[in-house]
Order: structure tokens, then C-alpha cells, then sequence
């Protein structure tokens, strides 16, 4: 099947056309069965039609669908109790519908929190390399030139630096700035961990000049690493974070979480969204939350992700002309290819082998597979990646 020309042609499409998912497997219009390690990147947490997943929202579904914020209800009660509880560390959510929603709010909070308190701060420090998302505010912060094009003048108020250079940060710190906000790993640029230190410091540095420090963890959050949010993994406490993705599993949803001293300063009319807090949202990101929290699952997916990255790294020794680099963290792997051949012929040659990644920057394939993915689906995957790359050696040199 063709894609539609009355679409917008902002995307580019490989010629896939799904029709059914389960578990870790989709189906296309030819049913073959493809390997999906994508997860719609980074979105389908419990895979494809968690049977959980489809309890929740079937049953939401006949009860109640949509309901106003003007009015309350049980299901956005519940979650938003159950998520703050879970993440340990904050006390406030606003819900809304995609992470570059969840973005907003958290710049729009930082901007408020200085706003109430009469202090003449707004600025906000950024990192290159960094992917907020598609909104005029989100794209001024990630301040790439490839998506800021046609769309200036960008909104005023982001500093952008270096990722991982802790005197870049301190250097740009002026009397305005409010707070530094930070993708500690970088999914669309190729998997880039931040290091330990790197946030460990920028903690400190906030706190001594009474900055803000802000997570993205659109991508990176609700268990991808291996922790429920990365922030686990840096032993660190931002004051307020960005998710959405995989927090609902496939069903839209955006959150932006915050500690008391910030969330207080969203008062009563200055924020707000339609759709945000939803119940059929709600149930289904409810189940998810019970998946991903109970017993052993994040273990599992931390120790699955160690084990996939050594093989993979045995894969790159095999393969040194092909692969430079594995990185990553969980379920969040990132295979740098040498930079002569172009990532998407490796991309094609792994849906030769039914098996489906995501191209990002810096010449990287994103390997992400669903958090229910086992061993098993890992040696299936790592079977596939040895069989294409023999595959496509042959075919290159040929
Ligand atoms: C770290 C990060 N932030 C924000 C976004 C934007 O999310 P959305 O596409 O849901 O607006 C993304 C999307 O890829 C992301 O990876």
C-alpha cells in the first residue's frame, strides 16, 4: 500500500504498512512477522496489545471516555497518586498529550517559578545535540539549525552548550539564567549517555547558584534504562522532568512532574489543555505503571540490556569495518555504523531479516526494544543483526 498524498510530507516512510501487532512481533498487509525492536520509538513499553493494555482501555472505554478538567475524575485521581508515589521524589504531575507538551510546561514552569518570586531570571541553558521536540519553544531549545529552518525568528531565552562539558555550563551562566534543562540521554542523536559526574555536577551547580535543573526524559523515562526514570541511574534530583512515550504504552500521553517549591508556582489559570489527564489515557497508562513496576520487571530489563549490549560489542569485534561504537543504557541501544556507509542501508538490510530499528543522527541505528522483550527475543534479534551484516559484507564487497 502506497502512503496517501493528502498527507503533509514532513515524514519519511519505509514501505511497511502494519496491520496487527502482539507482543513483540508486528504483522504487515503481506502477514509476514517482523521483529519490532523500534517500539514505536520508544513508545510501545509492554509491546503490542498487552492483553493488560487491552483490558484497561476496553473497559475504560464503556465507562467513561473524556470528561472536562472543569470536572474531576477516579482514574485521573488514582494514576496521578500512584505515578508521584512511584517516582519517589515529586509532588506535583500536569498531564498532557505528547513530550513536546511536556516540554512546554516545564520551560513555561521554570520561567513562572522565578516569575512569582520576583526575580528577574528566565533564561534557560541547553545542551547540543538535544531533541525536545517540534513546537516553536522546543525546537528554540534544542536550537538545531535543521529544525529551527524556515521557522525563525526562534523564541529568545535558551543558552545552548556543549553536552558533557561542565565549564561550557558554568561560562554560560549570567544573572538571568533560571535553570538548565538537559536530555541526560540523548535518543535522536544517537544515544549519547551524559556521564555520572557530568549530571552529578550540574546538581551541584544549580544549587549553588539557585538554578533550576530540568530532565527530558521523553524518551529515556518509564523504564527504558532500566530504572523507572534515569534520573535513578544518575542518583541525582532534578526539580522537574519531561515524559511521555512509553508512559501510556501507544495510547497519547505527556506528563511534566515537579517538586512542591516549582509546581506551586502553576496557579490556578495560568496552564491548562484539553485532553490532558483523559480517562481512557489514564487507565491505560495505569496498567502500564503496574507492568513496569512489579516485581523484578526493571531488574530484568536492566540485566537483558547488559547482556545485549556485550553480544552486540561481540557482534562489532566481528564486524569492525561496519560497526565504531555500541552505546547505551537498558533498552536503549544505540550501534554507531562507520561513518562510510550510510545507516539506512543497514536499517534496510535488518528489515530484509524481518527485524526493525530506528535510524538516528550521527550515523547511529536506535535499537529499542518493548521492556516485556526476553532473552530469547534478544538472541532472536542478535541472530538477525549477524545474518544481515554477513549479508550485507557480501553484497558490499561484491
Ligand atoms: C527527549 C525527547 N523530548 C521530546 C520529544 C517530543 O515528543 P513528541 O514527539 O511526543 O512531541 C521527543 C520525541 O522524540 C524526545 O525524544
Amino acid at each position: 500500500m502506497t502512503t496517501s498524498n493528502k498527507l503533509l510530507p514532513v515524514h519519511k516512510r519505509f514501505d511497511l504498512n502494519f496491520v496487527k501487532g502482539s507482543g513483540v512481533y508486528l504483522f504487515d498487509d503481506k502477514n509476514e512477522k517482523y521483529l519490532d525492536f523500534t517500539s514505536g520509538i520508544a513508545v510501545n513499553s509492554l509491546g503490542h496489545c498487552h492483553p493488560k493494555m487491552v483490558e484497561a482501555i476496553a473497559n475504560q472505554a464503556q465507562k467513561l471516555w473524556h470528561v472536562s478538567n472543569i470536572f474531576s475524575n477516579k482514574e485521573l485521581n488514582n494514576y496521578a497518586e500512584k505515578l508521584i508515589e512511584n517516582t519517589k521524589i515529586f509532588d506535583y504531575v500536569f498531564f498532557c498529550n505528547s513530550g513536546a507538551e511536556a516540554v512546554e510546561c516545564v520551560i513555561k514552569m521554570i520561567r513562572r517559578y522565578f516569575y512569582t518570586k520576583q526575580i528577574a531570571k528566565h533564561r534557560i541553558i541547553t545542551f547540543k545535540g538535544a531533541f525536545h521536540g517540534r513546537t516553536i519553544a522546543t525546537i528554540s531549545a534544542s536550537a538545531k539549525q535543521k529544525y529551527l529552518e524556515g521557522f525563525e525568528p526562534a523564541l529568545q531565552g535558551f543558552d545552548n552548550v556543549e553536552f558533557g562539558n561542565i565549564d561550557a555550563v558554568k561560562n554560560a551562566i549570567n544573572s538571568q539564567t533560571a535553570g538548565i534543562l538537559i536530555e541526560p540521554i540523548q535518543g535522536e542523536e544517537g544515544i549519547k549517555v551524559a556521564d555520572k559526574k557530568f549530571i552529578q555536577d550540574l546538581r551541584k551547580l544549580c544549587d549553588e547558584n539557585q538554578l533550576i535543573l530540568a530532565f527530558d526524559e521523553v524518551q529515556c523515562g518509564n523504564g527504558r534504562t532500566g530504572y523507572l526514570y534515569a534520573y535513578e541511574y544518575y542518583q541525582v534530583e532534578p526539580d522537574i522532568i519531561s515524559t511521555a512515550k512509553g508512559i501510556a504504552g501507544g495510547f497519547p500521553l505527556g506528563g511534566c512532574l515537579a517538586k512542591k517549591e516549582f509546581g506551586q508556582a502553576m496557579t490556578y489559570g495560568v496552564h491548562g489543555t484539553t485532553y490532558g489527564g483523559n480517562p481512557l489515557a489514564m487507565a491505560v497508562a495505569n496498567s502500564v505503571l503496574e507492568q513496569i513496576t512489579s516485581d523484578g520487571f526493571l531488574q530484568q530489563v536492566k540485566i537483558n540490556g547488559e547482556f545485549f549490549i556485550k553480544e552486540l560489542n561481540k557482534i562489532k569485534d566481528k564486524f569492525p569495518n561496519l560497526i565504531k561504537e555500541i552505546r547505551g543504557l537498558g533498552y536503549m541501544i544505540g550501534v554507531k555504523i562507520n561513518d562510510k556507509i550510510e545507516h539506512a542501508q543497514i536499517v534496510k538490510a535488518f528489515i530484509s531479516q524481518k527485524f526493525l530499528t530506528v535510524p538516528a543522527s550521527d550515523n547511529v541505528i536506535r535499537i529499542l526494544p518493548p521492556l516485556i522483550a526476553n532473552k530469547e527475543n534478544i538472541l532472536e534479534a542478535l541472530d538477525k543483526i549477524e545474518t544481515s551484516l554477513n549479508l550485507f559484507t557480501a553484497n558490499y564487497n561484491a
